[in-house]
């Protein structure tokens, strides 16, 4: 798969491991920074990832930033983008069994690299469902989830 990953400063110390892990699996990645520790906004990167997904210039993205939380919050206002914020295996592969989530985001403060890589492992083995849950990711994709206002 054809994965684009970014991190702020704060998420560049798990930045390598998991493009380690992510090309021993085969996978292609695409890095697109930050790569010094030099303070900078992480939209700018979220941004940039979010839109390869929407593209289909990648297959799913992996960001980095202190927190996990406003790389997600950022990639989530892209279409087609499903970004969650993980800090334990167990959601990571609830995120794609249910979920189909596309965007890994992680926090480089939250979680070490063993954890992290583990968190990696665990959506990377993880293949969405389908059947009911494609139904309420469509749901998900409608703007507003399709209600009535
Ligand atoms: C940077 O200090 C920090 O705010 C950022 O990495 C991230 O945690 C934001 O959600």
């Amino acid at each position: 798969m054809r994965y684009v990953v970014g991190c702020d400063h704060a998420g560049l110390p798990l930045k390598a491991p998991l493009i380690a892990e992510l090309e021993m699996r085969g996978h292609e990645v695409h890095d697109i920074g930050t790569d010094s520790p030099e303070s900078v906004d992480y939209p700018l990167f979220a941004a940039v990832a979010a839109a390869a997904v929407r593209d289909g210039r990648a297959d799913r993205g992996l960001l980095i930033c202190g927190t996990g939380l406003g790389m997600a919050l950022t990639a989530n206002r892209f279409e087609r983008v499903r970004a969650v914020t993980v800090s334990e295996p167990f959601s990571a592969r609830m995120a794609r069994a249910h979920n189909d989530a596309n965007v890994l985001c992680m926090g480089a403060r939250v979680v070490g690299p063993g954890l992290a890589l583990e968190i990696l492992g665990a959506w990377l083995d993880q293949e969405f469902e389908g059947g009911r849950h494609q139904a309420r990711v469509d749901m998900v994709m409608r703007p507003e989830g399709g209600l009535e206002r």
